[in-house]
């Protein structure tokens, strides 16, 4: 057992299995007090059987207990505000406080926007948006009266779960990818309101095989001859919890990919070209500035894609072409 979270209360929001598992088995291993949570549904978020209820969150609890660590299952629903405040409350009346909050809970309901239902797209953003926005408000409410308490900053983390499908636009995922962005930029809000309180907010991109994944990247992510097992969820979980921790003291704000041995740091929006003019624009003067505005790959400007950049593209951008 580790030390780094000796003392920690830390909430992993589902956690029962994949990414969310490894970063609870991880917390615990360095000596956090885990809270469990994950409502057990199917990967559309579908079912919530009592059977599935029971089953994921308190399988990583007995593991975690087995290993000597201190973990409690929560199986209520994120995306919930009620469900969400109820986590939180669960956290600071079982272990007296809070200290760490992972965001990971999530599901998909993959369609092409023109064959999407209402449903489909609300429960996307229920579970992914709604549900990272109700726990980490609940969290940062309890954060703001512990801190007006003491008069001191709290020293806690969020680490919240977005997706390069949401940053880079991946196609067939129009719910998925709207509320992933979202939560790029609810992370970097909350990190500028939670600041003066001592609160860190950042988020993962990661990349890894789970049941979320399993069906639609194949072979892709099979361990290769190398012994590296690249697309392991493990490998997702040592960086979520190094956010988390106080060796990323300083670090908000941020949005960090993760796939196997490599690490980026992430930049959101910003301006990319700028044209100018000091009179009034006109629907001439801008067509005339198309060439300026769009420069081609030729230029060395390179926007990235999710798993490659679609098929239209794949001339006029041959470096990102990953086949
Ligand atoms: N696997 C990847 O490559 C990848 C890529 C980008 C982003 N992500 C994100 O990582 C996170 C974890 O995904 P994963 O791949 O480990 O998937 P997973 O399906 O293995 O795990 C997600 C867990 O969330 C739980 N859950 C779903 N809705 C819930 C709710 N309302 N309340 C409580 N628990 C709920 C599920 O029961 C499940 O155990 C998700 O936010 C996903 O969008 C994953």
């Amino acid at each position: 057992m580790g030390t780094l979270f000796e003392g920690k209360v830390a909430v992993v929001t589902g956690a029962g299995r994949g990414i969310g598992r490894e970063e609870a088995l991880l917390l615990a291993s360095e000596g956090a007090s885990v809270v469990v949570n994950d409502l057990g549904g199917s990967a559309d978020g579908a079912s919530d059987s009592e059977a599935a209820v029971v089953g994921a969150a308190q399988v990583v609890v007995n593991e975690i207990v087995a290993a000597g660590g201190t973990a409690a299952a929560n199986t209520d629903d994120i995306s919930s505000w009620s469900g969400a405040e109820s986590l939180i409350d669960q956290a600071v009346q079982t272990y007296g406080g809070l200290d760490v909050v992972i965001n990971n809970a999530g599901i998909l309901r993959d369609r092409m926007s023109f064959n999407m239902s209402e449903e489909d797209w609300d429960s996307v953003m229920a579970v992914h948006l709604k549900g990272h926005f109700s726990v980490a408000r609940h969290a940062a409410a309890y954060w703001k009266q512990r801190s007006k308490t003491t008069g001191e900053p709290v020293g806690a983390a969020i680490v919240n779960t977005a997706s390069e499908s949401g940053l880079y636009g991946n196609a067939g995922q129009v719910n998925y990818a709207a509320a992933k962005a979202a939560i790029a930029s609810l992370t970097i809000v909350m990190a500028r309101e939670c600041e003066r309180m001592g609160v860190r907010v950042n988020a993962i991109a990661p990349v890894a095989r789970t049941r979320l994944t399993e069906a639609i990247a194949g072979d892709y992510m099979l361990p290769d001859e190398s012994g590296f097992d690249r697309f392991s969820p493990d490998n997702v979980a040592a960086v979520t919890c190094w956010l988390a921790s106080d060796l990323a003291q300083g670090i908000s704000g941020q949005v960090i990919k993760v796939q196997g041995g490599q690490i980026q740091l992430l930049e959101g929006w910003r301006p990319l070209v700028e044209i100018t003019d000091d009179k009034t624009w006109t629907l001439d003067s801008v067509a005339a500035r198309r060439e300026e505005l769009f420069p081609t790959a030729a230029d060395g400007v390179v926007p990235p894609f999710f798993f490659g950049p679609p098929p239209a593209n794949r001339e006029r951008y041959p470096q990102m072409d990953v086949g």
